[in-house]
């Protein structure tokens, strides 16, 4: 296999928490791999990693002092060398210094100057990275393209366990692989040349002028996978069930209203589509007919007789097994109160899908309406990645990595 890291410059930032430990490994991993690695500490990383055990695997100098070697700009110098910048383990504070443009230390100012791809890896207890601050602060850096990976949810310091552990260097590896054969943009390009179909938002049925029947669906799990899949270089179709969110930039909106709507808006769209992402909420029974006037309280409580929508996630499903075909990659989503994952299995073969998004909406912090989402990605090869609470923007991100993983393999 071609090794994408060999001989490509890595700038691996290291921030002080206790998972620094982990950076020497991903630097043994990065460097067997044959990857030139540039290692940027922070000040508090000194306090937990040294410098001698990344220059013994590397044999080469580390840094970590912005006023040493003036003359040489080795801020700008690093990062217009890189071809790819992770931040491993990323702190809450350097979070918040990325997503701040600070300067006020070499790895800070050397990635201001970097061009190229940046991946940052969170690391901290889980009160902190899910504080609002925090969330905001992956958001902001995720909307530039920068790609957040992880926390893992697992021990943590102390004790404790939960979401804001740091990926394995494994996985960090991995990615890195991704990103760079992605190529030497700034916002990852994996997607360019692709067209991604995306349906968000509940749909409504009509019951009468007034009334229909609906969901708690707000479109923000859909919307923010469409602007995730733009910003990595795809042309993007939302089809949209009404919805108060704004169009990301770049993305084309149809608007729709009943299930039988979405179906006919995705299937005309269906020969283009390299990635079709259902995370709308579709009626599954709609009024077999709606009345054509108001209905009136005074008439009594009205019988509603209901039929089935098409299954829209089935057909797409059905059809491409019936042509024999691998593409488009299809992506659901499991919206689940109880047995998430073993219904979000049954949902993934049933509809012959590629890729399920489990989502437990029972919890109060994420699922419907809210801004932060907890999932686990199932792909229909027995993949298995645990996504734990965080900003939708940062799961969309992570949900198309599965995607890009099966259109690219
Ligand atoms: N879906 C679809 N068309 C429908 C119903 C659902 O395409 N008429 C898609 C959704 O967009 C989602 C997936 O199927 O990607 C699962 O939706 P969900 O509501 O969780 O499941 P259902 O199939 O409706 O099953 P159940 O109501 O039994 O949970």
């Amino acid at each position: 296999m071609d090794e994408p890291l060999a001989d490509r410059r890595v700038l691996l930032g290291v921030s002080g928490g206790i998972a620094a430990y982990k950076a020497v490994l991903l630097a043994r991993l990065l460097h067997g791999a044959g990857a030139e690695v540039d290692v940027v500490l922070t000040a508090g990383a000194e306090r937990f990693v040294g410098a001698a055990t990344f220059e013994g695997i590397l044999a080469r100098p580390v840094r970590s002092d912005v006023f040493a070697d003036i003359p040489r700009e080795t801020h700008v110098a690093a990062g217009r060398a890189a071809d790819v910048a992770i931040v491993y383990p990323a702190t809450a504070h350097t979070l918040a210094r990325l997503a701040h443009g600070l300067a006020d230390d070499l790895l800070t100012t050397t990635l201001l100057a970097a061009t190229c791809p940046l991946v940052v890896a969170p690391a901290m207890h889980t009160e902190m990275w899910e504080h609002g601050a925090t969330r905001h602060n992956a958001e902001l850096l995720a909307s530039r393209g920068v790609h957040v990976l992880g926390p893992d949810d697992g021990a943590l310091m102390g004790g404790d366990t939960g979401p804001g552990r740091l990926v394995e260097p494994e996985t960090a590896l991995h990615t890195l692989r991704t990103v760079v054969a992605g190529g030497p943009a700034l916002e990852r390009s994996d997607l360019s040349g692709r067209t991604v179909v995306v349906t968000a938002g509940g749909t409504r049925e009509p019951v009468d002028p007034v009334r229909y029947l609906g969901n708690r669906s707000s479109g923000r799990m859909g919307f923010a996978v469409a602007a995730a899949a733009a910003r990595r270089g795809a042309r993007v179709h939302l089809v949209a069930a009404p919805s108060e969110l704004t169009t990301p930039a770049t993305v084309t909106r149809h608007d729709v209203v009943t299930a039988d709507q979405m179906r006919q808006a995705v299937f005309a769209l269906l020969g283009e589509a390299d990635v079709i992402v259902k995370a709308a909420a579709v009626a599954d029974f709609r009024p077999v007919t709606a009345a054509a006037t108001k209905l009136k309280k005074g008439d009594g409580p009205p019988v509603i007789e209901l039929t089935a929508t098409v299954d829209i996630l089935a057909e797409l499903g059905a059809e491409r097994a019936a042509a024999g075909a691998t593409t488009p990659v299809l992506v659901g989503f499991a919206a689940e109160t109880d047995d998430a994952e073993a219904n979000g299995l049954v949902k993934l073969r049933n509809k012959q899908a590629d890729i399920l998004v489990v989502n437990d909406v029972s919890a109060a912090d994420a699922g419907f309406e809210v801004a932060d989402n907890r999932v686990v990605i199932l792909d229909r090869d027995g993949g298995r990645w645990s996504v734990p609470l965080a900003p939708k923007a940062v799961i969309a991100d992570r949900i198309l990595d599965v995607a890009v993983g099966r259109l690219t393999a």
